[in-house]
C-alpha cells in the first residue's frame, strides 16, 4: 500500500498535518510539497491532498495539481484535508473554492483539520490582515488532532 499525501501550505500548519497523518498510516507514505513537486498519482494506491486557506482561496499548486491530474485523482481513493479558521457557510464556500467539484464529490473523506496563527511567522502584510480582519492579536494554535486521527483512521479502515 503506497500513500501519497501532497499538502500545500504557507506557514507549515498544513505540513504538519501532514506528517502527522503520514506517521498514523500503514505502508509507505510519501509527505510531498506539491509547490516544490507534483508527483504521478498513477504512482500510488491512495491519496490525500491537503492545503490551507488565505482570502477565501487554497494555495495555487494545490489548484493546478488538482486540475492538472483530476482524472486520474478520480480513480483513487482519496482523501482531501483544509487548515482554515472560519466555520460554517464561509467555510463550505472555501471548500468548493478549494478543489473541483468532481473531486469533492468522488473524495471519500473531507476533514477541515484546524488552525494556527502565529504572529511572529507572519510576512508584515499577512499580520495586518489577520490583526485588522480576524482580531487576532496573539498566537492561536486550534490544530485539531482529533480530526486527524479520524482522518487516518477512516482511511486505514476502509483500505
Ligand atoms: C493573511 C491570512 C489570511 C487568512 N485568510 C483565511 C481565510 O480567508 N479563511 C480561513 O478560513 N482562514 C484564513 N486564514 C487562516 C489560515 O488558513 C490558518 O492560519 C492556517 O492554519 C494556515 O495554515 P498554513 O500554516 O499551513 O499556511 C488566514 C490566515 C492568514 C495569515
Amino acid at each position: 500500500m503506497r500513500t501519497l499525501i501532497g499538502f500545500t501550505s504557507t506557514y507549515g500548519t498544513a505540513e504538519e498535518c501532514a506528517k502527522q497523518l503520514a506517521a498514523q498510516l500503514v505502508g509507505e507514505v510519501d509527505v510531498i510539497n506539491l509547490a516544490k513537486e507534483q508527483p504521478d498519482p498513477g504512482d500510488y494506491d491512495r491519496i490525500i491532498l491537503g492545503g490551507s486557506i488565505y482570502m477565501g482561496q487554497i494555495q495555487k499548486a494545490n489548484k493546478s495539481y488538482c486540475e492538472t491530474h483530476s482524472q486520474q485523482l478520480l480513480q483513487k481513493p482519496l482523501g482531501l484535508y483544509i487548515c482554515s479558521g472560519r466555520q460554517g457557510d464561509e467555510a463550505a464556500a472555501q471548500w468548493q473554492a478549494a478543489f473541483p467539484t468532481a473531486l469533492l464529490e468522488h473524495a471519500q473523506w473531507v476533514n477541515t483539520l484546524g488552525y494556527r496563527y502565529n504572529l511572529q511567522r507572519m510576512s508584515f502584510l499577512h499580520r495586518m490582515i489577520v490583526k485588522k480582519l480576524a482580531k487576532v492579536t496573539q498566537d492561536q494554535d486550534a490544530l485539531d488532532r482529533g480530526s486527524i486521527q479520524s482522518l487516518a483512521a477512516a482511511m486505514e479502515s476502509c483500505s
